[in-house]
């Protein structure tokens, strides 16, 4: 057992409860490899913002659970060498199971997520309960979720979406003990979250009717990527294919930041900056086969992102510190 603090690392507690006063989110960067985890580290330090660094169950069958543990532990030390010691987060992103969440906190995660969305009301509650119990002794914040988001992942899948009931929020929380719930407001995974000509709106009354009932309490928004459409067009003009790939809107991730939400889920943006920055190597330089060369751009690219995330949507630029 290696724990969070012994690693440099932090939970979510404080975290929130700043973002929450300060009317702005903290961004949680899913990553798989070292070049994403370079990426967001850079991009955070630069705009001196803390940071959640997301980990699915996906990304540690893909990269060894082992290795992402001291990759995490070598980006505080690497933030620390680039200037500024940003609080950073070790996270589990859609949790499944107790023994899941218990091999992460087991090797230095400070945060979990238990995605117990898909099950009955009341097997949520239990499955929720148990991990709570459990991380809490450890001083690990926990992430439920109540509502179910329409969108694929790779453990977690459901083709419709239902909206968080705000009449179950404050009942979860008492009996779970969670440090934070995640909700269903309209958003979804991955890179088609609306239909061409469907309303791309956000339901902002449930969010509102949820903050009348849990007052203070930190939401979390998952599937909340833009899709910045310029990656897109890049992807499709040199050979890729993404159509009608459509995202959520600045404006309502802007509205969404200030208000009870404290932690802002983004995967597929930055998924789509790399792909759109290695796709362009590729059309110039078909040549080109050294990694470095076409994971260097798509690397840069990603820190531009996440700057751009950080100083002109969540607004957590300049809070590192706070
Ligand atoms: O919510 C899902 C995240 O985007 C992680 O995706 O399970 O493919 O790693 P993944
Ligand atoms: P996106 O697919 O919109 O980036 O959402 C990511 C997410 O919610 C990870 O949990
Ligand atoms: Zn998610």
């Amino acid at each position: 057992m290696i724990h969070y603090t012994e690693l440099g690392l932090q939970n979510t507690k404080e975290l929130f409860r700043k973002a929450f006063d300060g009317k702005y989110a903290i961004p949680a960067y899913n990553f798989n490899n070292l070049e994403q985890l370079q990426a967001i580290i850079k991009g955070c330090v630069e705009t001196k913002s803390p940071v959640i660094l997301q980990v699915s169950k996906g990304a540690r069958a893909y990269a060894n659970g082992t290795l992402l543990r001291y990759l995490a532990q070598g980006a505080v030390a690497y933030a620390k060498e680039l200037g500024a010691e940003i609080p950073i987060v070790l996270h589990l992103d859609h949790g499944d199971s107790f023994e899941t969440v218990k091999s992460c906190i087991e090797s230095g995660f400070s945060s979990v997520m238990i995605d117990g969305s898909h099950y009955s009301y009341e097997e949520n509650i239990r499955v929720t309960k148990e991990v709570v119990d459990y991380a809490h002794q450890y001083g690990v914040t926990v992430e439920g979720e109540l509502g179910v988001l329409a969108g694929i992942e790779d453990e977690v899948s459901s083709e419709h979406s239902h909206y968080t009931q705000p009449e179950e929020v404050i009942d979860f929380v008492k009996r779970t003990g969670v440090d934070s719930l995640a909700i269903s407001i309209g958003t979804s995974h991955g890179a088609y979250k609306f239909k061409p000509g469907e309303s791309t709106e956000l339901r902002f009354d449930i969010l509102e009717e949820i903050e009348k009932k849990i007052p203070g309490f930190p939401i979390v928004l998952h599937g909340a990527s833009s899709v910045v459409q310029e990656y897109v067009d890049t992807i499709n003009e040199c050979g890729g294919k993404l159509e009608n790939a459509i995202g959520v809107s600045e404006d309502q991730l802007r509205r969404a930041a200030s208000s009870a939400v404290c932690k802002i889920n983004i995967d597929s943006d930055g998924r789509l900056a790399m792909t759109a920055a290695i796709r362009k190597v590729f059309a110039k330089n078909p040549e080109e086969f050294d990694p470095r060369k076409y994971l260097g751009p798509a690397r840069d690219e990603l820190v531009r992102l996440i700057k751009n995330k950080n100083e002109k949507v969540l607004g957590s630029a300049g809070h590192a510190f706070d």
